[in-house]
C-alpha cells in the first residue's frame, strides 16, 4: 500500500509551514439555519467511519465541556436576552479557542479526520455581516482564537431564507419548543448572513465549496462525497 505524503495545505492552498504540518484532514460545514449541514456532516462522518477512518465529529459553538456551557449561554440561557453583539462574538471565539487547543489540534496531529459543524466562517457571516461588527476586529479575534488551525475544505450549504423558515417551522411542529436566541433575529439579519457567506465563498473558492441545500439529502451527500474523495486520495488516508 503506497502512502502519500500528509496533507499540507492551508485554507488558501499554500503549503503549511514545516512546524505546523498536521497529518489529519480538517473539514468544516457551514450554512444558514436548517440548511442541512448537521445532517450532511453526520452522513459524511458515518460513511468515513464505515471505511474505518479515524473521525472526530464536532460542533460549534461547543465540542468541549467549556464550549457546551458557552453554547448554552449563547443560545438557551434565560439570562442571555441582553447579550450584546460584542459579547456574543467574544464568547463564540472563547469556545473556538478551547476547541482548537483541546480537541482539533491533537486530533489532527494524531492523523484524524476532523469534521466540524460550523467554524470561523460562521463568525464572519453572522457577527460580521449579520450583526454588523467591524470586519477587521472580527478577523483579528478569529485569528487569535484559531492561530494556524484552518480548514482544508469547507462545505457551504445554502438555502433561500424562505426555505430555512419553512424547515424551521416544520421542525418546531415535531419537537418540543426550545428557545434559541440566535433564531430570534429578523429576516434582514439572515439575508445579510447569506450575503456574507457568498462573499466568503467568492474570496476563497478553492477552500469553500458551495452546495445547493435545497436538493434531496442523498444527492447532496453524493456531491459532498465526490468532493471529499480526492482529498482522501491525496492525503495520509490514501489506500
Ligand atoms: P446550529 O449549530 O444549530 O447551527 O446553531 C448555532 C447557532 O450559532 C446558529 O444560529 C449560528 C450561530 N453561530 C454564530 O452566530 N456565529 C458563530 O461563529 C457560530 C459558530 C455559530
Amino acid at each position: 500500500m503506497a502512502v502519500a505524503p500528509p496533507l499540507q495545505c492551508t485554507a488558501r492552498g499554500a503549503p503549511r509551514p514545516e512546524t505546523q504540518r498536521m497529518k489529519g484532514l480538517f473539514i468544516t460545514f457551514e450554512g444558514t439555519e436548517c440548511s442541512g449541514k448537521t445532517t450532511q456532516a453526520q452522513l459524511l462522518a458515518d460513511r468515513l467511519r464505515q471505511l474505518r477512518m479515524p473521525i472526530r465529529l464536532l460542533r460549534e459553538p461547543g465540542g468541549t465541556p467549556i464550549g457546551e456551557e458557552i453554547r448554552h449561554t449563547l443560545q438557551h440561557s434565560h439570562a442571555n436576552a441582553a447579550m450584546t453583539p460584542e459579547a456574543e462574538m467574544l464568547l463564540l471565539n472563547a469556545s473556538r479557542a478551547q476547541l482548537v487547543r483541546e480537541v482539533i489540534r491533537p486530533a489532527l496531529a494524531a492523523g484524524e479526520i476532523v469534521i466540524c459543524d460550523r467554524f470561523y466562517d460562521s463568525t464572519v457571516a453572522y457577527q460580521g455581516y449579520g450583526r454588523g461588527l467591524d470586519p477587521k476586529i472580527v478577523q483579528t479575534v478569529i485569528d487569535f482564537a484559531v492561530g494556524d488551525t484552518r480548514p482544508d475544505v469547507t462545505f457551504l450549504l445554502l438555502v433561500p431564507h424562505e426555505v430555512s423558515e419553512e424547515r424551521r417551522l416544520a421542525r418546531q411542529a415535531t419537537l418540543p419548543f426550545i428557545r434559541d436566541r440566535m433564531e430570534e433575529a429578523d429576516r434582514s439579519f439572515f439575508e445579510r448572513v447569506i450575503t456574507g457567506y457568498h462573499a466568503i465563498a467568492a474570496a476563497e473558492p478553492a477552500r469553500v465549496r458551495v452546495i445547493d441545500g435545497t436538493g434531496d439529502i442523498q444527492t447532496i451527500h453524493n456531491q459532498i462525497w465526490a468532493l471529499t474523495l480526492p482529498l482522501l486520495k491525496r492525503g495520509v488516508f490514501a489506500t
